[in-house]
């Protein structure tokens, strides 16, 4: 959706938290038949973090809140809008925004969970920037957060090594300069048994993944948001300053890029480092780039997502 009104949604801050336990590849060749190599040369991970066991998802969203507040500089009482995107809540209810506002010592305003799965912060971002466009909101506290590593089966070699938990976050404020310039969402529930934790009808309840198709058609779709985002907006390849991807798998960032004719060191890799944190990811890598100061004010950044469902998205933002 493009921007009719002059009121702008913009990012006043950001913040992050991962987990102090890691997990390396080393390790994993220790839980099931792999190495390093080749998790490494398939995915572009060596590490992920992984949740406590005195820790759930809300706990993770908490600390990230806290920076993203701290670096936006407003008041909790600012605060009129919570949005936690997450496929691992707390508890089936209530949302995991809920339990977090509680933690942040605040109550009264809106505060509920979107289930995108790996697409779910830029779902999450739409819906703010809505509210906020609308005057619904003033200043809205957005996260993705994933304890993805308690729906994982770690004896799946084919999809235990690509996950990985943490939380990220970003205050959107209501603005008159350009910020959240478009978003653009999608889902088709044709793919459902592609990639889901069939729990209810199976009993199972850990990721069942199809890989390699997933793979296919995640850069396919990638390849044709981007298209989408840059034809909404009147704009070029080259006016994109930073790509800041859900953080999948390596080569499915390297082909977005190659999609934008971008060098790599404009894209936000932190798969190596964190895995593939679902929801996560994109606000993850976001406050990474903004604190070492890759990303500045006026930049121009692309995010986009793929996950289970499918669902998908892009946001396009001026900084
Ligand atoms: O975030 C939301 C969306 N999710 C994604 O975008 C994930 C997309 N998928 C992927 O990232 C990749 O498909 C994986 C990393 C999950 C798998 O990589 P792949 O290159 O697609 O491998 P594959 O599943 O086609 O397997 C190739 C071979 C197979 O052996 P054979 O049949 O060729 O002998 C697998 O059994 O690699 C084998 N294999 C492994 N070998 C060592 C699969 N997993 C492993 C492993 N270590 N961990």
């Amino acid at each position: 959706m493009t921007n009719s009104s002059n009121i702008y949604s913009r990012i006043a801050g950001t913040g992050s938290y991962l987990p102090e336990k890691l997990l390396t590849n080393a390790d994993l060749e220790h839980m099931v038949d792999t190495t390093d190599e080749w998790i490494f040369t398939r995915t572009g991970i060596r590490e992920r973090h992984l949740i406590a066991d005195d820790q759930v998802t809300s706990d993770l969203a908490l600390h990230a809140a806290r920076n993203a507040i701290e670096s936006a500089n407003v008041a909790l009482t600012d605060i009129d809008l919570i949005i936690v995107a997450t496929t691992t809540p707390d508890k089936i209810f209530p949302s995991t925004a809920v339990i977090l506002q509680n933690k942040l010592g605040i109550s009264g305003c809106p505060a509920f969970d979107i289930q995108a799965v790996c697409s779910g912060f830029v779902y999450a971002l739409a819906t703010a920037d809505n509210f906020i466009k609308s005057g619904a909101a003033k200043c809205a506290l957005v996260i993705g957060a994933e304890a993805f590593s308690r729906i994982v089966d770690w004896t799946d070699r084919g999809n235990c090594i690509l996950w990985g938990d943490g939380a990220g976050a970003v205050i959107l404020q209501a603005s008159q300069e350009q910020g959240v310039i478009s978003t653009h969402l999608h889902a088709d529930g044709n793919y459902e048994k592609m990639l889901h934790v069939p729990r209810k009808t199976t009993g199972q309840d850990t990721v069942v993944m199809e890989g390699n198709a997933v793979f296919k058609i995640a850069v396919n779709t990638l390849d044709a948001i981007v298209d989408e985002t840059l034809t909404a907006n009147g704009l070029q390849k080259s006016d994109i300053d930073w790509l800041v991807p859900h953080q999948a798998n390596i080569r499915i960032l390297q082909a977005t890029a190659k999609k934008l004719d971008m060098n790599m060191d404009h894209v936000v890799v932190t798969v190596d480092k964190h895995g593939n944190t679902s929801a996560a990811s994109i606000p993850l890598a976001l406050d990474v780039a903004v604190r070492d100061g890759r990303i500045q004010r006026g930049d121009m950044i692309l995010m986009e997502a793929f996950g289970g469902g499918f669902t998908w998205g892009s946001a396009l933002i001026k900084y």
